[in-house]
């Protein structure tokens, strides 16, 4: 049940895993605990993830944590948002039980790591192509996150599709026993998919974003159109082009949840599979992803439980 509580803020591993610990040993064999590892600045897209955690298990764990790892040398993570007092309201409003708020140096004593959590394949494309290093250090922090919170399920936003798809593999891989929940995408009533970073953008960038879930919501036309996938990606670029501030990363087809690319002369309507249509754009300097997956499979199909 959702329920508004006052969540224990806690910033030490250790008091973490002793809150959890004591949990445990006061609940019964059937209590589960359910973690939202998130980097702050929270909005309706991390509230969603964590209202369904708190609808589906006993103990909520929120972690807030910018993970310098994850982030390349010319990247944000110097102004990436922080705003602690409103994620702990916001937290409070979700059903959250514990907020861990780590330091860099309680996450990471011996910085950098000599431990690397390193997933190929499905980091060969996208944003793992054009963030080199970026999907090492979300598997790393996650792993670790895993060790530290012991989850029985955790949950992840589709908005970072690619992502999901990782710590999938990485689960199953690992045999981590957590069960990992991909969780659908939350958007601005104007379709604009919710980011922490879209505090960012100024109106006039904020108003060009909008091409992205705008052709987003136009393929499955073109697909019913008998469109290949590199003619939908065409087709797709050309759009969100006439925003004229939009500069694009990228734009793949690729199969979901193996990420890999889709090609041939066969309409994409008759792919067997899930096919995962992904954009990465720039407006001025801050960088957005959007995605759309078609064809979807169960959701089970992604889900990785502990054997
Ligand atoms: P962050 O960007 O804060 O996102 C935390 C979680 O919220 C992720 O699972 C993300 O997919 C989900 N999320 C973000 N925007 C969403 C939206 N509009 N709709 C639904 N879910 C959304 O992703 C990370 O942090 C980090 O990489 C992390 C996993 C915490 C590792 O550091």
């Amino acid at each position: 049940m959702t329920h508004a509580t006052t969540p224990a803020i806690v910033r030490t591993i250790a008091e973490l895993r002793q809150q959890i610990r004591a949990y445990r040993r006061a609940a019964s064999d059937e209590a589960t605990v359910g973690f939202v590892p998130t980097m702050g600045y929270l909005h309706e897209g991390h509230a969603s993830l964590l209202r369904r955690s708190a609808a589906e298990n006993g103990l909520t764990v929120l972690s807030i944590f910018v993970n310098p790892l994850q982030f390349g040398p010319n990247e944000d993570l110097a102004r990436y948002p922080r705003d602690e007092e409103r994620d702990v309201a916001l937290a409070a409003n979700s059903g959250v039980d514990i907020v861990f708020l780590p330091s860099v140096e309680e996450m990471y004593p011996d910085y950098p790591l000599l431990t690397t959590v390193s997933v190929s394949s499905v980091t060969e494309h996208l944003c793992g192509a054009s963030r080199p290093g970026h999907f090492d250090g979300v598997a790393t922090v996650v792993a670790k996150l895993f060790n530290i919170v012991l989850p029985d399920r955790a949950y992840f936003g589709l908005k970072d599709a690619q992502q999901v798809a990782v710590i999938a593999q990485m689960v199953k891989d690992l045999s981590i026993p957590v069960e990992i929940v991909p969780c659908p995408i939350v958007r601005e009533q104007d379709g604009l998919a919710l980011s922490s970073r879209n505090v960012y953008l100024n109106a006039e960038e904020r108003e060009q974003s909008l091409a992205l879930s705008r052709s987003l919501a136009k393929v499955e036309q073109w697909i019913a159109d008998g469109e290949t996938a590199q003619a939908l990606a065409t087709k797709l670029a050309e759009d969100i082009r006439q925003a004229p501030s939009a500069d694009i990363d990228y734009v793949e087809i690729v199969s979901y949840p193996g990420m890999q690319p889709i090609t041939g002369s066969e309409p994409l309507g008759v792919y067997g599979g899930s096919v995962l249509i992904a954009l990465a754009v720039r407006f001025g300097r801050t960088r957005l992803i959007d995605n759309r997956i078609v064809n979807p499979i169960e959701a089970g199909d992604l889900v990785c439980s502990a054997k």
